[in-house]
């Protein structure tokens, strides 16, 4: 869709980079946040509106927000609080310890407060929830008291963890050896913060956010280069992410030295020349890195940075990315366009996804007429994201993976090997923490704006209060079941109204006020309505659905199907890879999204897979016939294959021809954790733990 080499590197090309940086700052949206960045964004062409602006309606987006909610609201702040207060040889004032990845004997405990101060953040952004400001506010008060009891505690200013500031001497002299990922930590502990700090205003939060951050220029000032780098060879998260973004917040360049000592040679290097290291790698130690690189770009115009974000965007969503929009089998990448070999259990990582919409979004900002990017976003948000979510637990808990093999249920465990539901205190799981985060800021994608034009990137009923305009656009629709959405403007004023047109439609068409928009809408771009606009204007979005095969890349008789946005699930619980019937997929309803189908020979119901919660089922299918032509149930078009470019490079055997970490050399690493009773290195299988406490490969 665009190059994935062209870099601003002429004299004419900087010279127009300059003049977006200054157009950045000189029409970067007025912020509604309760504390603003100091610095605006450079290169940067498209800003979010900010999620204090935008409210959902009814919807499904709403619905596990509201569950997710109900979580943040009951969740025991001084329980969160034990492992901080433990470590910092304070009170834990009676508190029960949790389980699971904040179990005070867990290597990592302490990576998961972070998530719930961020929630919090987004809910009393968008919400004005007080209950989120104030468990968010209680937490950062005794955070502050934790560092100030650093002298006490034997630890260095500054410092603020669930474990001892000695596990980052021994990952310094290579002698960590426990399964902590010390950094990681860190990452969530600081972007918590800054999070509190900037939607809620909150002191305590920006003293405890640059506190610890001085302490990790501090920690890391003294390393070498050489040294620095094989610190980097254990998880560190999203370090320079977060760091780039204290930047922004403060204005303070120095922590933009600190950011730069996070960049990961050995892995970032390839992926700056557009060559595909993923085989065998850990996905969710390496996207936040993209992340950090594209944030930094945004700050300092390091083109390489930008190059590597977009190469390995390019990568996984093209050649790593299930039907479902999520990638990695074992929380690892497999060899590029491997998907058919690879349809087992624990596929699909929530955290991964997490991280790819957020690069999604970061890249799209920088080039918003590629509507590529949205399209992914929408395709990984309904059917990864959203799908995660036990829809019939009041508290909304997720599944760590979601699994594509044949007859996979959601939530049935093991943790590993298929996949519980997360707990209120006995999980706390990287994705309990990412699915706190992403169930609380669907609106932060919705809507985005430059100097002169308002961008709708996806459709669910939602108002906007457009206060630098001083306009309000409610949006009406119950999408994806209908495939129209009413966009009504109050307050007037000229701007380009840019309407993303999602490349699986066809025949999609735009009415203002009842009228032909009597402008292109052409699938895969964006559809542009230019015009003073006036209170009471209705823009009319029809977007028909059709089914669709999502090949896998690397065998075109197995797929998934796809309505629209939405792909679809059988409540069929074969374990081998059934047979689909495509020229018998009907929709049997216009109200919901319900179909019928033959699997096996046998009629069997579809749903959306973010609806596939509660029965063991088929998503994936070996294909056979045609998809049926006009008989969709309500728009009626033609049906078309979406052929992904499918290539023989993929390799479906698990010969080990990767390495994986520690002192293994199989593919799928060094295995340990709590209560981990299995071989130190696998050769031939997934590490299996027995219980809930660890479930990654070191
Ligand atoms: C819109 O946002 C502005 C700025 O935050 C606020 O003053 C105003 O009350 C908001 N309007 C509505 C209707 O929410």
């Amino acid at each position: 869709m665009y190059s994935q080499t062209s870099h601003p590197t002429s004299l004419a090309q900087t010279l127009k980079v300059g003049l977006l940086l200054t157009a950045g700052f000189l029409l970067a949206p007025v912020s509604a946040q309760v504390s603003p960045p100091s610095k605006a964004e450079g290169y940067t062409t498209a800003f979010p509106i900010d999620i204090s602006q935008v409210t959902l309606n009814s919807g499904r987006l709403w619905d596990n927000q509201a569950r997710t909610l109900s979580y943040l609201k009951f969740v025991d702040v001084n329980r969160l609080l034990y492992v901080f207060r433990n470590n910092h040889k304070l009170s834990t004032n009676g508190a029960t310890k949790n389980g699971g990845w904040d179990d005070p004997g867990f290597p990592f405990r302490s990576h998961v407060q972070g998530h719930f101060l961020t929630a919090w953040a987004q809910c009393y952004a968008t919400l004005k929830d007080t209950t989120c400001r104030s468990q968010a506010q209680a937490m950062t008060a005794a955070m502050v008291q934790c560092q100030n009891n650093n002298g006490a505690a034997g630890f260095s200013s500054g410092y603020l963890s669930g474990f001892p500031e000695s596990e980052f001497t021994a990952m310094e002299g290579g002698t960590l050896s426990n399964g902590n990922v010390p950094y990681y930590a860190i990452h969530k502990t600081l972007a918590g913060l800054l999070d509190v700090w900037r939607n809620i205003g909150d002191s305590n939060a920006r003293t405890a956010c640059l506190a610890l951050a001085g302490w990790v220029d501090t920690r890391t000032a003294r390393l070498s280069s050489s040294q620095m780098q094989s610190v980097l060879n254990t998880e560190f998260g999203g370090m320079m992410e977060v760091l780039t973004d204290i930047y922004f917040q403060s204005g303070d360049s120095k922590w933009l030295t600190t950011a730069g000592r996070f960049y990961h040679a050995a892995v970032e290097d390839p992926l700056a020349n557009n060559q595909d290291n993923l085989n065998g790698q850990h996905a969710n130690t390496n996207i936040p890195k993209w992340l950090g690189a594209v944030r930094n770009y945004k700050a300092t115009g390091n083109t390489k940075y930008l190059s590597i974000a977009k190469n390995a965007w390019n990568m996984v969503v093209n050649t790593h990315s299930y039907a479902i929009g999520g990638n990695s089998q074992a929380e690892h990448f497999r060899p590029a366009n491997a998907i058919a070999g690879y349809l087992s259990t624990d596929t699909c990582e929530h955290c991964n996804s997490y991280n790819m919409l957020k690069l999604t979004r970061q890249l799209w900002s920088i080039e918003p007429t590629n509507s590529a990017y949205f399209d992914f976003y929408e395709r990984t948000l309904y059917n990864h994201i959203v799908a995660a979510q036990n829809p019939s637990d009041s508290h909304g808990h997720i599944t760590y993976f979601t699994s594509l093999n044949p007859g996979a249920k959601r939530g049935l465990g093991p943790a590993w090997g298929g996949g519980t539901w997360s707990t209120d205190y006995n999980s706390f799981w990287c994705c309990q923490g990412t699915g706190v985060e992403a169930n609380t800021k669907h609106m932060d994608s919705v809507y985005w704006s430059d100097s002169s034009s308002l961008y709708v990137n996806l459709f669910t009923s939602s108002v906007l209060n457009w206060s630098a305009r001083n306009i309000q656009v409610t949006q009406t629709t119950t999408y994806p079941i209908s495939d129209t959405t009413t966009l009504t403007i109050s307050g007037s004023g000229s701007f380009a109204l840019k309407i993303r047109i999602p490349a699986w439609t066809s025949g999609a068409s735009i009415l203002v006020n009842g009228n032909s928009a009597g402008v292109s809408v052409n699938p895969g771009s964006y559809a542009t309505i230019s015009r003073t606009w006036a209170s009471g204007d209705t823009v009319k979005v029809t977007l028909p659905m059709k089914f669709r095969t999502v090949v896998a890349n690397d065998n075109g008789q197995i797929g998934a199907i796809a309505y629209g946005p939405v792909v679809l699930t059988a409540n069929n619980g074969a374990t081998t890879r059934p047979t689909i019937d495509l020229s018998s997929l009907l929709r049997t309803s216009t109200t919901s999204l319900t179909f019928s189908g033959k699997v096996n020979g046998a009629t069997t119901t579809f749903v959306p897979f973010y609806e596939g919660q509660s029965f063991a089922a088929n998503t994936y299918f070996t294909l056979s016939g045609t998809l049926p032509s006009g008989n969709t149930g309500s728009t009626t078009t033609t049906a078309a294959t979406t052929s992904r470019a499918a290539t023989t490079a993929a390799t479906t055997s698990r010969a080990a021809t990767t390495t994986g970490g520690g002192s293994c050399a199989a593919l799928y690493g060094q295995c340990g954790g709590i209560g981990w009773t299995g071989p130190t290195c696998c050769t031939s299988s997934t590490c299996k733990f027995s219980n809930d406490y660890y479930s990654q490969c070191l």
